[in-house]
């Protein structure tokens, strides 16, 4: 197996091989999350400390259970109730965790680039569960397996990400990973929710939803940020909704055979019709969070064991 990380930051560093090593592994996870008996034992005696300074449901919780489905000691910090509150800088709470020896650090933050620059300060495994605009790696591998799993492969596929891909680091590590894996992304989405960097990700762009979903396999909807949003992006909810929420007639345009995707969480009505996504013949977003518990079982995993054959080379070696 090829994983030589010594942190999961992005999907930018990763070689093909190495998403393939993570997904192949994941797919023993998925197994063992479907039998009775979920234990595993390759974290036992490793402590695994989740901080989370953005709310979350799936990305933690999933986490979470992976440790436990995995045998470590898991503590989730309750970021509201801590020295943050009282001025305590990000380095300076993760070097107070350091000297208690995690060995596994979920991270996620408002900010671009804050996850790097913790792992540059810690002696254990980060992963990033998401920093501001930047990326989410576990969530495109999680995208990925889904997609293995749907279309029983994960090249040269027609995949469009459409909506809010300026602020959703969603989109940006699934455009990464999708084109390392040789498929075709199509973005679509209005031009003020497009990043001004896009002629550097290789991917087609267009404006309007029909021509863009036009025979692709993959339909990926994001959710419009909100909260990383400082001025007037849309003219109204219901306008944008009409332009670029997924309903059956823009589909239609798709393949036949087309999945719908979603990160989650949804805004049902604005940029996804609340029937379509719960339409369990052509949407997968359910198991996308199923399969977000083995991608991050499988994750931990590999860094675990990077970690454990880095401390075994002795400080002179
Ligand atoms: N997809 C995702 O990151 O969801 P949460 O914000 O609920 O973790």
């Amino acid at each position: 197996m090829t994983f030589r990380q010594k942190h999961l930051l992005g999907i930018e560093g990763l070689h093909p091989d190495e998403i393939r090593t993570v997904l192949d592994l994941s797919e023993k996870y998925v197994d063992l999350n479907r039998s009775a008996n979920k234990h595993g034992d390759v974290l036992k005696g490793l402590t695994q400390i989740n901080m989370f300074f953005e709310n979350s449901t799936r990305t933690q919780s999933s986490f979470e259970i992976a440790g436990k489905r995995l045998g470590a000691d898991v503590m989730n910090m309750a970021m509201q109730a801590s020295s943050i509150k009282k001025g305590e800088t990000l380095i300076d709470t993760a070097l107070t965790l350091n000297a208690m020896h995690p060995d596994l650090l979920v991270v996620r933050h408002p900010h671009s680039g804050a996850v790097n620059l913790l792992a540059e300060k810690v002696n254990c495994a980060v992963l990033n569960a998401g920093d501001g605009k930047h990326e989410h790696p576990t969530q495109a591998l999680l995208d990925a397996l889904t997609i293995r799993y749907a279309k029983g492969r994960l090249h040269r596929l027609s995949v469009a990400i459409c909506g809010d891909i300026a602020h959703s680091r969603v989109a940006r590590s699934n455009i990464l990973l999708l084109g390392k894996m040789e498929n075709r992304v199509r973005l679509i989405g209005p031009p003020t929710l497009m990043p001004a960097e896009i002629g550097a990700f290789g991917v087609e762009v267009f404006e309007d939803m029909e021509e863009g979903l036009k025979d692709v396999d993959v339909v990926m909807m994001l959710r419009l940020q909100k909260e990383r949003m400082d001025g007037g992006f849309i003219p109204s909810e219901r306008e944008y909704y009409h332009r670029y929420g997924l309903d059956a007639e823009k589909l239609a345009h798709a393949k036949p055979d087309a999945i719908i995707m979603h990160p989650g969480p949804m805004n049902r009505g604005v940029e996804i019709d609340g029937t379509l996504a719960d339409d369990i013949n052509r949407s997968v977003i359910q198991d996308q969070v199923e399969m977000g518990v083995a991608v991050r079982m499988a994750a931990m995993e590999l860094l675990a064991k990077n970690l454990e054959a880095a401390r075994k080379v002795p400080e002179d070696a």
